[in-house]
C-alpha cells in the first residue's frame, strides 16, 4: 500500500469563481502531522473543504485516502468522510442529546448496526480522549475542551485514515488548547495523520511539526524558525 494518504497536482480551489490557492502541489504522507497557517483568509478552511469535499475540485488533481476528487459523485461523498475525521473550531455537537446519542448517531449515519459492536465502540473513543463517564452528559454541561474532546472521539469512530482539524483550538483557552494538542499529538503518534489549520503560533512552537503557509493564493513549506 501507498505511504502517500494525500496528493494535490495542480490544484486551484475556487470559492464561487475566485481563484482562492492557485497551483497547490502537496503530497502527505501517513504518519505525518501538518499544520496549516496564514492570515485570515488565506484559504485554509477552503484546503480543508475541498479534502472534505464541501467545495467540489474544478481544476487539478486530487487523490486522498483512496478517493479520487476528480469527478468525485455525490453518492460517494459519504464514503469518501468515513474515512476522514473533521474537527472544527465550534465543536458541532448535536446540543439536544446526550455524548453517547450524539456518537451513536454517526454510527448510525455510518451503517453500524450491531450493538454490542457500538457500545465497544463508544467506550474505545471516550477512552482515548479520557472521558469515560460522560456518556450520559449533554454537552452543555461540558466545558469547551470537553466538548472538543468529545468531538475528536466522534472523528476517531470510524478509524480514519486522516484527520482534519479546522482551528480545533481557537475557542479554548492556552492552557485547554494545550490539552487538546496533547491529545491530537498522541492520536498521531498512534500512528493517525493529521492535517490542522491553526493561528496559533504558540502552539506551533510548543508542538513543532511539518508547517505549510497560506499566502497570496499560494501554499509552500516553512521551517519553523521563519514562522
Ligand atoms: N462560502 C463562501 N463563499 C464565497 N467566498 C468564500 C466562502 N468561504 C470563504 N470565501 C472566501 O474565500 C477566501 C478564503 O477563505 P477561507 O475561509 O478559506 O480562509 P481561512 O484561511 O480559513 O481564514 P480564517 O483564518 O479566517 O479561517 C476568502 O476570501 C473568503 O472571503
Ligand atoms: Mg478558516
Amino acid at each position: 500500500m501507498s505511504t502517500s494518504i494525500l496528493s494535490l497536482k495542480n490544484v486551484t480551489i475556487y470559492q464561487e469563481k475566485n481563484p482562492v490557492l492557485t497551483n497547490i502541489n502537496l503530497e502527505v504522507k501517513r504518519g505525518e502531522f501538518i499544520y496549516l497557517i496564514g492570515k485570515t483568509g488565506a484559504g485554509k478552511s477552503s484546503f480543508l473543504k475541498t479534502l472534505y469535499a464541501d467545495l467540489p475540485l474544478k481544476e487539478g488533481e486530487g487523490r486522498l485516502v483512496g478517493y479520487d476528487l476528480n469527478g468525485l459523485k455525490e453518492k460517494n461523498i459519504p464514503y469518501l468522510r468515513r474515512k476522514l475525521g473533521v474537527v472544527f473550531q465550534d465543536f458541532k455537537l448535536l446540543p439536544d442529546r446526550n455524548i453517547k446519542e450524539n456518537l451513536l448517531f454517526v454510527l448510525k449515519a455510518t451503517g453500524w448496526t450491531d450493538k454490542a459492536e457500538i457500545n465497544l465502540k463508544i467506550d474505545e473513543v471516550l477512552e482515548k480522549v479520557g472521558l469515560k463517564h460522560y456518556l450520559n452528559k449533554m454537552p452543555h454541561q461540558l466545558s469547551g475542551g470537553e466538548q472538543q474532546r468529545i468531538a475528536i472521539a466522534r472523528a476517531l469512530l470510524n478509524d480514519p485514515d486522516l484527520i482534519l482539524a479546522d482551528e480545533p483550538t481557537g475557542n479554548l483557552d492556552p492552557q485547554t488548547s494545550v490539552e487538546v494538542m496533547e491529545l491530537l499529538r498522541k492520536i498521531n503518534a498512534n500512528g493517525k495523520t493529521i492535517v490542522m489549520a491553526t493561528h496559533d503560533y504558540a502552539l506551533l512552537l510548543k508542538f513543532p511539526s511539518k508547517t505549510l503557509k497560506f499566502d497570496e493564493g499560494k501554499v509552500f513549506e516553512v521551517v519553523q524558525r521563519t514562522v
